[in-house]
């Protein structure tokens, strides 16, 4: 028996190009894992009307960790029109597959860094070393979501804060509202995670990205909460900022900051910004992280447009692995896999398009597993 189960779900478009580039450099390194297939994404939500099958679900259960490529998604609507005709009309509702899962399998802790590697032509400044720790399971994304607005709920609402009144004389079709849930214990638990992981690797400050200026209640909370869990962390300081400004700073200066951390939304914001801070979505790899189980993605989706065409940079899909290798506890392969993509990166002899060369998708995987 393998020493470790993975769920390999490669979803759609792309997803499938980069895990085959993942299988080929894990298998390189001679990881003792059994590589389970499993269903999941489009193809599924189109025929079964379920893009997360139970049997993935029930799978999913049975192993140590999930390594996932890419979903596409896409609105209500335009959802329901691409499924099967004996699917249509039935009242079907897509939601993503993967938040789902973030959810279900309470896989709070979705980790993102975001590090300049030298030599990456792509890089907005050389100095860049960030690290975005975003909420996973709350906020906007918990899918509390009303619409039309029954009157009942309009008449609570009202009735326990008056401001709903603004909205009285709008119809019921002509409303909607999604609610921003933040609870204590989600809060406590994504932001110990990121002082902690700032202590282990030395980083002098957590930065909380919110808006407490006007989100008094949820950012609020998790301003409280934020300030109470630096107690626990007397080396490190906690600076707290405005998600707009943060923005901004962080074009102006990136290495300001290290460790951030932010509420569901925000953090899916602030991750693509970082993301581009280090050469675009081809180079960030994202955890979705668990207290006994995780799932491992690379930050981007699925590039319809450029599905099956293997172009596209696997060095996201690489980290990614990098980062599953090293919560499995296998350091020294963690180790030497950013050594090899590190190094690939720094020659610039293998290089895909964004990065302005004309390799494919597993010539850059193949350069990574040569150096390993
Ligand atoms: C991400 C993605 C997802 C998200 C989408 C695909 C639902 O943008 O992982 O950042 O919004 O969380
Ligand atoms: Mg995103």
């Amino acid at each position: 028996m393998s020493k470790y189960r993975i769920a390999w779900m490669p979803g759609d478009g792309i997803g499938v190009e980069v895990m085959e580039a993942a299988r080929l450099v894990l298998d390189k390194l001679g990881l003792d894992a059994e590589y389970i297939p499993a269903d999941i994404g489009w193809e599924f939500w189109r025929t079964e009307g379920e893009s997360l099958p139970q049997r993935t679900i029930e799978l999913l259960k049975t192993c140590t960790c999930g390594l996932f490529g890419a979903i596409t998604s896409k609105p209500k609507e335009e959802a329901a029109k691409e499924l099967i005709p004996e699917l249509q009309d039935k009242g079907l509702t897509y939601r993503s597959p993967i938040v789902r899962l973030r959810q279900m399998f309470e896989l709070y802790c979705n980790l993102r860094p975001c590090r300049a590697y030298p030599g990456n032509p792509l890089n907005y400044r050389d100095d860049i070393d960030l690290v975005v720790f975003r909420e996973n399971t709350e906020g906007l994304y918990s899918g509390v979501e009303f619409h039309p607005l029954d009157d009942k709920l309009r008449e609570t609402l009202t009735e326990f804060n008056p401001t709903m009144n603004r909205f009285k004389d709008v119809p019921a079709d002509e409303i909607a509202v999604s609610l921003r849930v933040i609870t204590r214990r989600g809060a406590e638990r994504i932001i110990r995670k990121a002082f902690e992981y700032a202590k282990q690797h030395g980083y002098p400050t957590v930065t909380l990205v919110e808006k407490p200026n006007v989100l008094r209640e949820t950012s609020g909370l998790m301003r409280r909460v934020a300030q109470e869990v630096a107690q626990d962390f007397s080396e490190i300081e906690l600076w707290e900022t405005n998600i707009d400004a943060q923005m901004m700073w962080l074009l102006k200066d990136p290495d300001n900051y290290g460790v951030i951390v932010t509420s569901n939304m925000f953090g899916d914001i602030v991750s693509d910004l970082c993301a581009q801070l280090v050469g675009g979505l081809g180079f960030a790899a994202s955890g979705n992280i668990g207290d006994d189980i995780a799932v491992f993605e690379p930050t981007h989706g699925s590039a319809p447009k450029y599905a099956g065409q293997y172009k596209v940079n696997p060095h996201a899909m690489l980290l990614t692995s990098r980062m599953m290798l090293e919560w499995l506890g296998e350091t020294d392969m963690a180790q030497a896999l950013e050594k090899s993509i590190a190094g690939v990166i720094a020659e610039g002899k293998v290089r895909t398009y964004d990065m302005g060369g004309d390799d494919s998708t597993m010539d850059v995987a193949k350069a990574v597993a040569e150096k390993l």
